[in-house]
C-alpha cells in the first residue's frame, strides 16, 4: 500500500525523501526495487545517458556545457563557427525539448541539427592532440556524487554503459580527467574520425541523436548480448529519448527508469511522471541513483 511504499523508502532509502523526488506510482518503484535486490547485483547493469545526467545541468545559476558545447566554446573554433554553431542550438534545442511536437516530427530536424554541427566542427580541422586541453579548460562538470557512483559500480563489478548522442572522444576525457574512467565503463556515442596527421574528417559509424538510440541499441547487440546474465537495469537519462537506450538488453526482468527533469519544468512534468519510475526535478547531483545503487549492492 501507499503507507507501506512511504515507509519502505523513509527507512530504507531516506534519500527519497528529498524535495526533487516525483514518482507516480510509489508501490511500484518499491516493487522494482525489491525485486532487483532479491535477484542480487550480479544481475544488475546501469545505463546512461551523459549530457545534463551524468553532467550537470547549471552551477551557480550559469547553464554548463554539453560535449558539444565543450569543443564549441573552445579556442578551436573561430569566431564565425562559434556564432554558426550558437544559431544552430538556439533553433535547435528548443525543438528538442518541445513537449507539444510529436517524436516524428522532431526526428529529422534532430538529423539535420547533428549533421550540420558536425560539418561545421570538420570544416575547423580540430587536431585530435587538442582535446585533452580543451576538456581540461573547460566547464565540464559531472554531478555531485559521481565519484561514489563511478567507484562503487566499479568495485562491484557492475557494467556501466553510457550512450551518448554527444561526442565520444569528448566524453570519455570528461570522465579520464575526473579519475573515473574504470574498467567496467563501455561508450556508445559519435566518435570523431581523424586523419593520419591527427585532423578531424569526420565521425565514425552511424550518427547518434538525442531520438534514435533504440536503432543506436540495435546496432550493438553484442554488447547486450554479453551482459545476458545481467536482466535487471539501472536506466539514467535526461531527455525521452533515453528511454529507449536499453531496447538492446536480452531478457530484461526488471528496469528501474529515472529521469532528470532539468527544463522546462512545468511544461513536462507530466510527460516524466508517466514515462519514468522516478522523477528528479532540478536535481543536481546522483544522491538519489546512488543511494539506490547502495541499496541494491
Ligand atoms: P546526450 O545524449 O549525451 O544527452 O547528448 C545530447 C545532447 O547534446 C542534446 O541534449 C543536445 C546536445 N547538443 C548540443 O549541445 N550541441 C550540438 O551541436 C548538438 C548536435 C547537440
Ligand atoms: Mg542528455
Amino acid at each position: 500500500c501507499q503507507v507501506c511504499s512511504v515507509f519502505f523508502f523513509i527507512v530504507l532509502i531516506p534519500e527519497f525523501a528529498n524535495i526533487s523526488v516525483c514518482m507516480k506510482d510509489p508501490e511500484r518503484v518499491q516493487d522494482i526495487i525489491v525485486s532487483m535486490q532479491k535477484a542480487g547485483s550480479n544481475t544488475l547493469q546501469v545505463i546512461a545517458d551523459f549530457d545534463m545526467t551524468l553532467t550537470r545541468f547549471a552551477y551557480n545559476g550559469k547553464r554548463c556545457p554539453t560535449c558539444h558545447n565543450i569543443l564549441d566554446n573552445s579556442l578551436l573554433i573561430d569566431d564565425e563557427c562559434k556564432k554558426e554553431l550558437k544559431d544552430l542550438l538556439n533553433t535547435y534545442y528548443p525543438i528538442e525539448i518541445d513537449s507539444s511536437r510529436p517524436v516524428e516530427e522532431k526526428l529529422p530536424l534532430m538529423v539535420e541539427w547533428w549533421t550540420k554541427a558536425h560539418e561545421l566542427l570538420i570544416e575547423q580541422r580540430i587536431r585530435k592532440d587538442d582535446l585533452a586541453k580543451v576538456v581540461s579548460q573547460s566547464e565540464a562538470k559531472l554531478r555531485e556524487g559521481y565519484g561514489f557512483f563511478f567507484d562503487h559500480l566499479h568495485e562491484h563489478s557492475i557494467p556501466l554503459l553510457i550512450f551518448s548522442a554527444g561526442i565520444g572522444d569528448i566524453l570519455e576525457e570528461v570522465i579520464r580527467q575526473a579519475g573515473v574512467f574504470h574498467s567496467n565503463v563501455n561508450v556508445f556515442s559519435n566518435y570523431m574520425d581523424f586523419d593520419e596527421l591527427g585532423v578531424l574528417h569526420g565521425f565514425k559509424g552511424e550518427l547518434i541523436h538525442v531520438y534514435n538510440k533504440r536503432e543506436g541499441a540495435m546496432l550493438n547487440t553484442g554488447h547486450f548480448r554479453e551482459l545476458r546474465a545481467r536482466p535487471n537495469v539501472l536506466l539514467l537519462g535526461d531527455s525521452l529519448g533515453d528511454l529507449s537506450m536499453a531496447d538492446g538488453v536480452q531478457d530484461m526482468e526488471n528496469i528501474l527508469k529515472i529521469g532528470f527533469l532539468n527544463d522546462k519544468v512545468e511544461d513536462r512534468r507530466q510527460f516524466y511522471l508517466d514515462s519514468f519510475d522516478i522523477v528528479l526535478v532540478k536535481d543536481e547531483t546522483l544522491d538519489v541513483p546512488n543511494a539506490i545503487i547502495r541499496y541494491l549492492t
